[in-house]
């Protein structure tokens, strides 16, 4: 399969008055996969459908493969898109949903059914050709329509948030199985999702919107680690919001005073002073009163099976806790020590 590098120059699309993407770069990787991932009118449906043809940039380049594609309608562009609501054709069987593109651009029956065949093995989906989309369950039409898009042989296959019609539990499996098939496949993928631990799970990068434009574009651990701005931070995960004092000792080293605790911590060129603070609800652990000068109470605790999850008011504000010790829970108005580990504790640069 000839997979395909995609690349974006300054492209925006304005729809009246209303930028939808305001001027975005990126290059894609042939052969990775690559999410966009941003809240709701972010822009990432309009980046997915400019990539297609389905919509034209107002302005800037976008390049597929060598080629200059900008001007270049859909139907020329090796471009296969999966859609949120598959649009399936509902009155035709799986095979025939899955062989359509193929006779319409003129392949015989046969053979368009031949490599049908062939898409919906590869999807784990044989034995159900004859099927109606109604007789299937919503995992088993989203591998039909996974099937339909990689028939065509697409040189790029997008996905507009495939998984959000699904239950929690299917997300996870389609998930997995959307990013063996393209890594088995060697496709240039570019997935579209607002859920964070479905774009980290998946990625080879990924690239956070906000408000038609890049916040912040790096490898999944990069984003989580070293979150550029509060609003990455917050978007890559849950995320306690502190205020800190920042004091450099080193090219990189730094020191960062929150209440009593002081943490040594990489100060990414921030300057010294009163700075944000991001603290990942995992890297809290609650200790004995005793053991941590950081004091706090617990206000809230949850029990969510394989963790607790505590509210914890101390002198530095609320903190929201992941704790891993669900045999021995703390119980709400307890007395505990508050201890941070320093890897999920990020100076945040200002914005
Ligand atoms: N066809 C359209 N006409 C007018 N505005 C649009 C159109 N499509 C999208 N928009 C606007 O562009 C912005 C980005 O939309 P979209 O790309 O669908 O966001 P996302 O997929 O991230 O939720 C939103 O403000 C949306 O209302
Ligand atoms: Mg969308």
């Amino acid at each position: 399969m000839p997979a395909a590098s995609i690349e974006f120059q300054n492209v925006r699309k304005l729809y009246g008055e209303v930028a939808a993407v305001n001027g975005v770069s990126f290059t894609i990787a042939a052969r990775s996969l690559v999410t966009l991932l941003g809240p709701s009118g972010c822009g990432k449906t309009t980046i997915l459908r400019m990539i297609a043809g389905l919509e034209l940039p107002t302005s800037g380049t976008i390049r597929i493969g060598e080629a200059d594609v900008t001007r270049i309608p859909a139907a020329e562009r090796d471009v296969s898109m999966v859609f949120q609501s598959y649009a399936l054709f509902p009155h035709m069987s799986v095979l025939d949903n899955v062989s359509y593109g193929l006779t319409v651009s003129g392949q015989t029956r046969a053979q368009a059914h031949e490599k049908a065949r062939s898409a919906l093995a590869t999807v784990g989906l044989t034995g159900l050709d004859q099927r109606l989309p109604s007789e299937l369950s919503g995992g088993q039409q989203q591998r039909v329509a996974v099937a339909r898009a990689l028939v065509l042989e697409p040189a790029v296959l997008l996905f507009d948030e495939p998984l959000s019609n699904l239950d929690a539990r299917l997300r996870r499996q389609m998930r997995e199985e959307i990013r063996d098939l393209q890594q088995r496949l060697g496709l240039t993928v570019v997935y579209v999702t607002h859920d964070q631990s479905e774009a980290l799970a998946v990625s080879d990068r990924i690239i956070v919107m906000d408000k038609a434009v890049i916040a912040q574009e790096g490898a999944p651990r990069e984003l989580y680690a070293q979150p550029k701005d509060s609003f990455v931070a917050g978007f890559m995960g849950e995320a306690n919001r502190v205020r800190g004092t920042l004091r450099r000792n080193g090219a990189t080293d730094g020191t960062i005073a929150l209440g009593p605790l002081s943490i040594a911590l990489p100060h990414r060129g921030i300057a010294d002073g009163e700075i944000d603070v991001a603290i990942r609800p995992e890297a809290i652990d609650l200790v004995a009163a005793e053991a941590s000068p950081l004091a706090g109470t617990v206000r809230k605790a949850a029990y969510l099976g394989n963790t607790m999850e505590y509210t914890v008011d101390t002198a530095i504000g609320p903190l929201f806790v992941i704790h891993g010790r669900v045999d021995r829970p703390l119980a709400v108005g307890a007395s505990v020590g508050v201890a941070l580990a320093p890897h999920g504790v990020i100076a945040i640069p200002p914005g």
